[in-house]
């Protein structure tokens, strides 16, 4: 039988895949409403990119003291002012805004607010390319996409099929970049931040199992108010179906000891998100979530990132402590910041009409 004959095509949206033959194959189909939600996601975000600055840093803050202003730390943060503002060009890349849309007859203070660049993709764990072809087919508003895998073999196949998709002369029809590198999603990360590297305005991540490996470099490789797409295949650590031993590696792998109970999913979503906005805290920035699902084996969510030291410091008052009220099977959500003898009781006492049932 020759190459060709073996040769196999599996088609998901506007993306072909072409694999050598049957051995070579990756392709998941239980992830086609993961890749499909991700591309949804990928081209609303796209639009809010285009059409609005950056939400302010202090936004968290305001929410979490309930309508109160910006406390000064915050005020005059270079983060917070940082945030509101277009993303700037990285060192030694021309402004393509400014240079095409501001008329330099004109002072720089009477032109309007340059348009936003297009998003820079990054697909860090990409297999066969498939994501990285569907977002650059499907999604209006990308600049580049770079996909990246350790396996040169997946390399290899996702460069022939990127060709094949029509994606490597010029970009195909959204003018979007398309590249490929091979090498540690990690590595590449860590690459990716400042001072010296490029950040991208969008990072997905969605290895085999969990993510938790790449968190770190990923929460700092996003651009300010980018957008960072998590998926973890671990459910069962992260719903604590197994006692002890996947509670153990829970606790490894997210910092968090999951219980048993009905409330698993979404403990799983929520342990997922502490986990990340604890990396994002480790480096001055915090997470603000904007959609969350737990599907099938596995949970994904897509939050944004931003810098702002004021709104980390809240990172007590908004990560949980979960106390399951035992006899009832209720699942209770409290504040770290309960820590505190008096907060605690005060909390308690609230709860008195559940555990007097
Ligand atoms: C679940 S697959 C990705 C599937 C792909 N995102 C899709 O939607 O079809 C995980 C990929 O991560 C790659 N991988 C594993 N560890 C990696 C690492 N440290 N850096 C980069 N890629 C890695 C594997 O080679 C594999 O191709």
């Amino acid at each position: 039988m020759s190459d060709a004959a073996e040769e196999v095509q599996v088609k998901e949206g506007q993306a072909t895949l072409y694999f050598a033959s049957k051995k070579g194959v990756f392709y998941n189909p239980p992830q086609i409403p993961n890749r499909d939600l991700s591309v949804l996601a990928l081209q609303q975000f796209s639009e809010m990119w285009a059409s609005q600055p950056s939400k302010p840093a202090a936004d968290r803050h305001r929410t979490l003291r309930q309508g109160s202003a910006p406390a000064p730390a915050d005020a005059g943060a270079p983060e917070a002012a940082a945030a509101q503002e277009p993303p700037a060009p990285a060192a030694g890349e021309a402004s393509e805004t400014a240079t095409a849309e501001a008329p330099t007859s004109l002072p720089a203070s009477a032109s309007k607010p340059a348009a936003r660049r297009g998003l820079r993709v990054l697909d860090a764990l990409s297999a066969s390319g498939l994501r990285t072809i569907r977002y650059a087919k499907e999604v209006s508003g990308l600049r580049e996409v770079v996909a990246n895998d350790v396996d040169p073999v997946a390399h290899q196949t996702m460069a022939s099929n990127f060709g094949r998709n029509g994606l490597l002369e010029g970009g195909g029809e959204q003018s979007c970049r398309v590249t490929s590198t091979v090498g540690d999603a990690a590595a590449l990360l860590y690459a990716s931040r400042p001072p010296a590297g490029e950040r991208f305005d969008v990072v997905d991540l969605d290895p085999y199992g969990t993510a938790s490996p790449f968190l770190d470099g990923a929460v700092q490789a996003v651009s300010e108010g980018g957008l960072l797409m998590v998926t973890c295949t671990d459910m069962a650590v992260l719903a604590g179906a197994y006692p002890e031993a996947g509670a153990e590696a829970c606790f490894a792998k997210y910092g968090a000891w999951p219980l048993k109970g009905k409330h698993c999913h979404e403990q799983g979503l929520r342990i997922l998100l502490a986990c990340i906005d604890s990396h994002a805290a480790r480096h001055g920035r915090y997470i603000t979530p904007l959609l969350s699902v737990h599907i099938n084996f596995y949970v994904r969510v897509f939050v944004r990132l931003r810098s702002s030291k004021a709104a980390v410091g809240l990172d007590a008052h908004a990560i949980a402590m979960r106390v399951i009220v035992q006899k009832l099977g209720l699942l209770e959500i409290a504040p770290a910041s309960l820590c505190t003898e008096v907060a605690r009781e005060a909390w308690l006492a609230s709860l008195q009409h559940i555990l007097d049932q």
